[in-house]
């Protein structure tokens, strides 16, 4: 599990090595400062001796400089190598993402990715800062100063002997109270960042149903649970602190008694006894601290886990072993082809699907909603893989193809498709980052953009908003066909994209596809018969299955469902046109 986050170390093993070695530095002096401290006062005070106090408090102010230099060097170091550990680990997160297929986007949700590239990988930046600085200076200070304190006295050194198996207990109960309660907090960070997520991004649609009070309730009771269980987590880490402080006075009360008793039996002198208690300190500090490390691997570990999951999902759909990087035509045959999201032979969304479409031939495709019209068209430039059967494009099956090259050939505008903030024309090179101006206004040209994106006072420079919320829908669906149409593709596939287009520039825009690019296969899903009553041929879609093939007058003559979206439509238009 920890192989994937060793390798973000990379660059930063240096400052990552430095850090902890300046602490070991630091510790070192630190525990020698006691030791001259006690001298300064066996050696100077007590025996009345100017020069030792000078010489051990010279020494002493030396000792203390230095170890405060290497404290800030580790500090730096630390902070370095964390930063730099985090920006490693989020890029590796980030490119892994870029190469998820959708069967892996579906897997996670969008806000889960989010806070696994956000809140996880800053949990375990702070752990990685923690390990290499303090997780190193706790043990040793711990170590060093009973050691140091056991030379000063062995039989007062035991009590500190005592203190450890009750912390080791309260330490091991905390831990596995807490973990559990950490993975759940995490999970129901997910849910918080989806329930923003969703209400930022759909927030008109949230205000025109007057749905705020509803979604602050949504908001409040996922907030409210975390804030339950960071409570609860809270308590139980909160006994930390007193159990650890109880001991440590403990310890106190019995070395002065003790060591009273032993300095008036001339067993114990009174500096050994001022160090016995700054040592008593330096354990305290160092108890403190692991046990906030503890509670920091604790939480990071379910955030680990989180982010193992993100780096170990393995993209189902990659470019075969030596793959064809030329798509001859657009040729495409679906053989057999079944398909299935959750790749299960019993929940079928597609099921036998057996089709030729010739190249340069133009196809309507028309269903109601949830017959697999999109599930069907996604397979062809392989955004999900069949999951039996064969589907070859220009006769060669796309698992065998690089898939850069069969996406390039095959352009696709989503039904749900996105235009992203900055200039038109940045969004427009999208489909081609070389295309020269005239490039992009003749593809707006065919996709009906043009006159539109002139009449903007900023013209092709316009600045797109995120989303495209400063366009209206069909202007959007335009540019989105537009971009398209820019990759020069040998297959188009408009997937309800002309929907928000009135049906006048609908019809331009078929014309226009017909006159100027012939050659390519169109594939055209629509609502409304009269975008694609002029189609070569006409798929009806019914529950995932072929319900009818032909041109509009043969389906118009043979097929009940076509005939019963036909009659709706023309019925709904003469009514219009009555009114
Ligand atoms: N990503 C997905 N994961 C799981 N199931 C899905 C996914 N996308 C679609 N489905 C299911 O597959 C079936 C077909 O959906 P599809 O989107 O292909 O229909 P459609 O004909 O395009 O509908 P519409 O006209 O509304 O766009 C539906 O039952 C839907 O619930
Ligand atoms: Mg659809």
């Amino acid at each position: 599990m920890l192989k994937n986050l060793f390798g973000c170390i990379g660059e930063y093993k240096r400052p990552s090595l430095l850090a902890p070695l300046s602490v070991i530095l630091e510790v070192i002096l630190e525990v020698c400062i006691p030791l001259l401290m006690a001298s300064l006062i066996d050696q100077g005070i007590d025996a009345g001796n100017m020069n030792r106090i000078l010489y051990y408090g010279a020494l002493l102010v030396v000792a203390a400089m230095a170890s405060l230099a290497c404290g800030a060097l580790s500090g730096h170091f630390a902070a370095v190598a964390s930063a730099g550990f985090a920006k490693n680990l989020r890029r590796k997160m980030f490119y892994k993402v870029q190469d998820f297929s959708f069967t892996n986007i579906d897997h996670f949700s969008t806000s889960s990715l989010v806070t696994r590239l956000t809140t996880d990988v800053t949990n375990v930046q702070n752990a990685y800062q923690m390990i290499i600085r303090i997780a190193v200076r706790a043990p040793i200070m711990l170590v060093s100063a009973f050691v140091m304190a056991h030379s000063i006295n062995p039989r007062l050194s035991l009590v500190f002997l005592g203190v450890i198996p009750v912390l080791a207990v309260v330490l091991f109960v905390i831990i596995r109270i807490a973990h559990p309660i950490f993975l759940r907090v995490f999970q129901t960070y997910d849910k918080l960042n989806n329930v923003v997520q969703e209400n930022v991004h759909g927030i008109r649609v949230v205000k025109s149903f007057v749905r705020e009070d509803f979604e602050e309730e949504k908001f409040k009771e996922i907030s409210g649970s975390i804030y339950r269980d960071f409570n609860k987590v809270e308590k139980i880490m909160a006994f930390n602190g007193p159990t650890m402080q109880a001991c440590v006075y403990t310890c106190m009360l019995l070395i002065s008694w003790f060591g009273a008793h032993m300095i008036v039996s001339d067993t114990l002198t009174t500096g050994g006894l001022t160090s016995m208690f700054t040592y008593i300190m330096q354990i305290l500090m160092s108890l403190m601290m692991l046990s906030m490390i503890f509670v920091m691997i604790i939480m990071s570990r379910a955030s680990i886990e989180r982010i193992n999951e993100v780096l170990e999902e393995q993209p189902d759909i990659a470019d075969s072993q030596s793959p064809v990087m030329q798509v001859e035509n657009g040729d495409i045959l679906f053989d057999h082809v079944s398909f299935s999201y959750s790749k299960d032979m019993e929940k079928l969304c597609l099921r036998d699907i057996c089709l030729h479409i010739r190249s340069g031939e133009t196809i309507g495709i028309i269903g109601g909603t949830g017959s697999a019209k999109s599930s069907l068209v996604q397979l062809i430039p392989r955004l999900y893989d069949v999951t039996d059967g064969r589907l070859l494009v220009g006769g060669v099956d796309v698992r065998d193809y690089d898939i850069k090259a069969l996406r390039d050939a095959v352009s696709m505008v989503l039904q749900k498709n996105e235009l992203f903030s900055g200039s038109i024309k940045d969004n427009l090179r999208w489909g081609n980052e070389s295309a020269t101006d005239e490039e992009l206004v003749h593809a707006c040209r065919l996709a009906q953009a043009d006159e539109f994106v002139r009449g903007f006072p900023d013209g092709y420079n316009t600045h797109i908003e995120q989303g495209g919320s400063n366009v209206s829908g069909g202007q959007k669906q335009r540019l989105c066909i537009a971009r398209a149409l820019l990759k020069n593709p040998k297959i188009l596939i408009l997937d309800d994209s002309t929907s928000a287009v009135d049906t006048h520039t609908d019809s331009l825009i078929q014309k226009a596809f017909a006159e100027e690019i012939p050659n390519v296969t169109k594939l055209i899903i629509a609502q409304r018969i009269s975008s694609v009553q002029n189609a070569d041929k006409i798929l009806v879609m019914d529950g995932g299955k072929i319900a009818g093939i032909g041109t509009h007058e043969e389906l118009l003559a043979s097929n009940p469902i076509y005939q019963e979206v036909y009659h709706s439509q023309v019925k709904g238009e003469s009514d219009n046109a009555r009114s």
